[in-house]
Formats: structure tokens, C-alpha cells, sequence
């Protein structure tokens, strides 16, 4: 049994070895935060708290098992809000305790990564990743199911930060990835160009840094459109939108295949919200392919938060022995350097 509870989605999720589906039920608050423009922490960790046990309850009904069935209970811990993490952490725990299951402690990245167990039967380490969310934006290397390699991450914003973002500027409302995603198929790619940034800064192997920056493009764009603004100009927001797009996706696909190419790892993997993006998926395969490197994306069901995912990375954790104890807690800005095993 995985659950999920970090951001805005209450998700909850039978899984077997690792890998087959038997349910996947999620409450998005999607509705909820809508109004605000973004995820309002507070309402996000009450909502959870109203329809924890019924996600949890669905879950194993939609399964069909019972919880004699249940060998492990995993959850996301960190990172995420911290009140939101709390409310699946503690129903973890609790029913870890009242069952007498082993609990085992999920980092929410490596769910992601995870999602892609369960979306393709045949996938093995090691591979490249790229992770990118709406907080996150990473390549990592994994080296087997729980050890993983940080080749490269976002110096400011993460992807799905600036999707976000940029269509506010453009009025499109939240969550913006996929209304981008859907504006930017009607307009041209090439109208604006975009800087795409590029660290100058040599790691320590003399390679340049893998690492990303996405507020100076998210800049480029609100400048732009003040400018035309400015002029009475009218202007296409699909172009502006598409050409964002282009911009962010280029850094995506190059960066990752770059780090595949050093690791001559012949898989690239996606995950995270920005994964559901239809040009990034295009694109890295388009890219990849011409380099002879196999891309895999997980359905869109498994892009965004859900708790198949941290099934799936807690089968792996559960095996390779892990178990969290009565005294796990949330832990908001976990990153993948700091996680203590
Ligand atoms: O993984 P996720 O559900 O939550 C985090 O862990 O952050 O990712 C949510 C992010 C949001 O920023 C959303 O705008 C972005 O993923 N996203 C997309 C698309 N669908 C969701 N970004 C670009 N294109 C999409 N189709
Ligand atoms: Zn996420």
C-alpha cells in the first residue's frame, strides 16, 4: 500500500511487487486551489486530512485484497508541505502500528522515478532520469532501484515552476503545464527565441554543469509581453507559449541526453508533471532515438502525484531492507543528498 499526501493530491494505491497496478485512487484539489491561482498550504493539509480515509479505504477496495493482503505500508515523507506530509505520514504510521505492517519511508523524487516501474514491466536499472515537477527539476542517474546519482539540477525555478508561472503572465490559470501543453500546439515554436541558459561552471570530472536555470527564459517571456503590452501591440499567446515551450524543452532534452551519453547509458526515463509535456515527450524521443537511446514515460496518470509511485519505490526500499520507525517524521525540504537511509 503506497500513499501520497505531499502537494495538492490525496492518492493512495495497491501494488504488486513493485510493478502491477491493482488500484490507483486519487483525490486532486485541483478545483479546490484553483481560485488562488496555486496550492494554498493550509487548505491543502485540511483537505487531505477530510478524504485520507476514504482514498485509503478505496484503495483496497478497488484492489480487491483485504489488508491480510498488505505486506508494507509506504509513504512519501519528504519533500513536500509540510502540514501535507504530515496527514499521510501519520495515517501510515497509525495503520502501521494498529496492522503490525512494516512502514517503510518514501522520497517523493524517487517515486517518481519509481512510476516507471509499474508503467513498463521490462524496465531495469541503471538508467538516466530526467525528474521534472512542479518543485523539482533533476537528472539523475540510477544505479540500481534505490541508489541513485544527482548529474544535474535547477540553480532557481523548477520546470513546472515556470509552466506555472508563464501562464499566469498569459492568463491561462493553474495548474499551467498542461494548459500551455494544449495553447502551444496552435502556435509557432520558432516566433520568439527564447534564451536557453547554460552553465558555465565545470564540474568536478572538467565537464560542464548539466545544471539548469529556467528564471532568466521566464523573464525573457514577461519582458516580452510588457514590451508588446506597452506598444499596444497584439500579440499570439499561443506563439508565446509555444516558443516558452521550445525553449524549456530544448534544456530538458539536451541536458538529459548529455548526461546519458557521459554514464553511456542507452535509457532515458521521465517523470514528474513535466513529463505529461507532449513536446517534451516528442522531443526527447526524437533526440534520443537519432543518439540510439530508448526513451520511457510513464502514462500521464503517473506523470503527476500519485501513490502508485511510492508503492512502487517502497517495494524496492522494503526489500532492499529498509523500515521506518514510530518515529518517522515529515520532512519538508528533503532533497536526495540528505536523505538518511
Ligand atoms: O509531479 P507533480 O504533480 O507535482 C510535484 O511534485 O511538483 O507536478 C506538477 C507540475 C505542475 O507544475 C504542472 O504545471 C506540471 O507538473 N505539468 C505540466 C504538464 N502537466 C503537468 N507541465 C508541462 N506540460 C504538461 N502537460
Ligand atoms: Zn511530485
Amino acid at each position: 500500500m503506497g500513499i501520497e499526501s505531499s502537494c495538492d493530491e490525496t492518492a493512495a494505491a495497491v501494488v504488486k511487487n513493485g510493478r502491477e497496478i491493482l488500484s490507483n485512487v486519487i483525490d486532486s484539489q485541483i478545483e479546490i486551489h484553483k481560485v488562488y491561482g496555486g496550492v494554498v498550504p493550509e487548505i491543502a493539509s485540511r483537505r487531505h486530512i477530510e478524504t485520507i480515509n476514504a482514498v485509503v479505504d478505496s484503495a483496497l477496495e478497488q484492489a480487491g485484497v483485504t489488508w491480510e493482503d498488505i505486506t508494507a505500508i509506504a509513504v512519501t515523507y519528504g519533500p513536500g508541505l509540510v502540514g501535507a506530509l504530515l496527514v499521510g505520514v501519520s495515517t501510515a504510521k497509525a495503520l502501521a502500528y494498529a496492522l503490525k505492517k512494516p512502514l517503510v519511508a518514501v522520497h517523493h523524487i524517487k517515486g517518481h522515478i519509481c512510476a516507471n516501474y509499474a508503467a513498463h514491466p521490462e524496465l531495469e536499472p541503471p538508467f538516466t532520469c530526467l525528474v521534472a515537477s512542479g518543485g523539482h527539476s533533476h537528472i539523475v542517474y540510477a544505479k540500481g532501484y534505490t541508489e541513485y546519482e544527482i548529474m544535474g539540477m535547477t540553480r532557481d525555478d523548477a520546470a513546472g515552476e515556470a509552466f506555472d508561472k508563464i501562464a499566469r503572465v498569459l492568463g491561462l490559470g493553474y495548474p499551467g503545464g498542461p494548459k500551455i501543453d494544449a495553447l502551444a500546439k496552435e502556435g509557432d515554436p520558432h516566433a520568439v527565441e527564447f534564451p536557453r541558459v547554460r552553465m558555465d561552471k565545470i564540474d568536478k570530472n572538467d565537464k560542464a554543469s548539466l545544471d539548469f536555470s529556467f528564471s532568466g527564459v521566464k523573464t525573457a517571456v514577461i519582458n516580452h509581453i510588457h514590451r508588446l503590452e506597452q506598444r499596444g501591440e497584439e500579440y499570439s499567446r499561443a506563439d508565446i507559449a509555444a516558443s516558452f515551450q521550445n525553449a524549456v524543452t530544448d534544456a530538458l532534452c539536451e541536458h538529459t541526453i548529455e548526461a546519458a551519453q557521459r554514464r553511456d547509458s542507452d535509457k532515458i526515463v521521465l517523470a514528474g508533471g513535466v513529463a505529461a509535456n507532449s513536446a517534451l515527450r516528442d522531443k526527447m524521443r526524437k533526440m534520443a532515438g537519432e543518439k540510439g537511446i530508448n526513451v520511457y514515460c510513464p502514462p500521464l496518470v503517473l506523470c503527476t502525484d500519485n501513490a502508485v509511485m511510492i508503492a512502487a519505490a517502497g517495494y524496492y526500499e522494503y526489500i532492499s531492507g529498509s523500515r521506518a520507525g514510530m518515529s518517522l517524521n515529515a520532512c519538508a525540504s528533503l532533497t536526495l543528498e540528505n536523505e538518511k537511509e
